[in-house]
């Protein structure tokens, strides 16, 4: 079984490329959360890189989740550039549950957080070139039930850069805010939202009618699941207006794909 956290597509395209090619199944893991995974024999964990970490939900999901401790358990991570802390601090939540994870890798692709900031993920589409390549020496790797933890950077600097504080400071500069002028309530955000965050709720216009905009909760794991896919770009990050040309979506991936609700 392969599990998957995927905002933009990325990790979901590398998850189903793995189902596909070792047999597996793919299911989110905000779902497998509530299921009973103790027959699986085999069990892939595929999600982005956060600020050189796990998504900010992903240890408390991690801990919740049912397998039985000899199965075999990888993970491929995707990430802009650098996976920093993600392999170490995953191995450690497992470890607490008495599971060793056996293999990980990283699969570089697009940045979709550079949307506010640096590069616009459109435009390293580049990245896409050494893709198979390396998702060739996974699969095999896999197949072979291979024991290794690659890993390529791991300093001081990441290890900085992924403590909790100041992932809760990013999670409150880059957390998205809704811009009630631009949003028309077709609540593609909600649906697209893996921590169930966003709502709609009426709102009283300059007219007398009422009619629906989305709203942020407090549960933001800052995937930009709802910024990228808004059809109005009516999110704001980091304060700036989306701009239309930097939303991203991995090129295989549909809307509907994403949609989990
Ligand atoms: C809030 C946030 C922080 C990110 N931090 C990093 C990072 O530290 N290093 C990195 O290489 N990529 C980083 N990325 C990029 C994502 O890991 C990458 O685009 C990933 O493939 C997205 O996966 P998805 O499309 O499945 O959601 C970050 C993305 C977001 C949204």
């Amino acid at each position: 079984m392969i599990l998957y956290f995927s905002a933009t597509g990325n990790s979901l395209a590398v998850a189903r490329q793995l189902a596909e090619r070792l047999n597996e199944q793919v299911m989110p893991l905000t779902e497998a959360v509530q299921q009973d995974l103790t027959n699986e024999k085999r069990i892939g964990l595929v999600f982005p890189t956060y600020d050189f970490n796990l998504p900010p939900a992903m240890p408390e999901m991690v801990a919740r989740l049912h397998i039985c401790p000899q199965s075999y358990v990888f993970t491929v991570v995707t990430c802009g550039s650098m996976v920093g802390n993600c392999i170490w601090v995953l191995r450690r939540i497992l470890r607490k549950k008495g599971i060793e994870l056996a293999y990980s890798h990283k699969v570089s692709v697009p940045d979709n957080s550079a949307l506010a900031f640096g590069r616009n993920p459109n435009k390293q589409l580049g990245k896409f070139e050494y893709v198979p390549a390396r998702m060739e020496q996974i699969i095999r790797e896999l197949q072979a039930e291979s024991h290794t933890l690659h890993y390529s950077w791991f300093s001081l600097l990441s290890w900085l850069l992924g403590r909790p504080a100041v992932t809760r400071g990013m999670i409150h500069c880059m957390g998205p805010k809704v811009n009630p002028a631009k949003c028309i309530g077709c609540g593609i955000c909600a649906k697209v939202c893996p921590m169930e965050n966003i709502r709609l709720q009426p709102q009283s216009g300059l007219t007398d009618k009422t009619y629906q905009v989305a709203k942020t909760g407090d549960h933001c794991t800052v995937c930009l699941a709802c910024v990228h896919a808004c059809p109005q770009q009516a999110f704001t990050t980091n304060g700036l207006q989306t701009r239309k040309e930097r939303q991203y979506r991995h090129p295989q991936i549909h809307l509907k794909d994403l949609l989990l609700r």
